[in-house]
């Protein structure tokens, strides 16, 4: 997994929370990194999951719902890093049908060892469309935060229904935008 992906949600556990608590979760693990990450360096996700787990200790919230919340502010970082990515989309759904064919594809150019999810989009109707999630990464709950980071970004009122399958590693997102 791409060392941003760690760097973002290191910065977020101190802004959020406190350096101290960011030294905590990673001092508490036998990291093969020891926590140097690099935003460009590819690191095992595991390490990840064992940060989110440390934290969820440390704060008394459940893992998924950490893994969301951290999906919701890396979209945000992710508009403020990648803004050209936003640049030619009105809307959440005409966002995410365009990241597995376009900034899931530029991205991988730019770090060509990264390992990316597949996605899927289809349109039900005007107002409803589904998002299908598959990877060989345990991160259904990131793209849940992730897309849910989508529709405030968006400034739309967007209801998003969560299927997760395969040990978080397959997904079926609904999504129904309030009229
Ligand atoms: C500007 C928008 C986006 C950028 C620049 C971006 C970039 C990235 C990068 C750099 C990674 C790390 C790859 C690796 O670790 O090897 C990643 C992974 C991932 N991305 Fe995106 N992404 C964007 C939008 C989205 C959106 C909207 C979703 C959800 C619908 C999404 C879902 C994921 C997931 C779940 C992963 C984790 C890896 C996995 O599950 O296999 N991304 N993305």
């Amino acid at each position: 997994m791409k060392g941003i992906v760690f760097t973002e949600f290191l910065e977020m556990v101190e802004n959020e929370f406190s350096y101290e608590v960011a030294d905590k979760i990673i001092e508490e693990n036998s990291l093969t990194s020891n926590g140097a990450y690099t935003s460009v360096g590819n690191y095992d996700n595991k390490e990840l999951l064992m940060l989110v787990s440390s934290l969820s200790n440390h704060i008394n919230k459940p893992v998924d719902e950490l893994v969301h919340a951290y999906g919701k502010y890396l979209l945000k970082r992710f508009f403020v890093l990648f803004p050209h990515f936003f640049d030619s989309v009105e809307s959440t759904f005409e966002f995410l049908d365009t990241i597995d064919q376009h900034v899931h594809i530029e991205v991988k150019k730019l770090y060509n060892d990264a390992e990316l999810p597949s996605f899927e989009t289809k349109r039900i109707s005007q107002s409803e469309m589904q998002m299908f999630y598959r990877s060989g990464n345990p991160f259904a709950c990131l793209a849940e935060g992730l897309i849910e980071g989508a529709c405030e970004h968006f400034n739309e009122v967007i209801t998003v229904k969560s299927e997760i399958e395969d040990n978080y590693q397959s997904a079926t997102f609904t999504l129904t935008k309030e009229a």
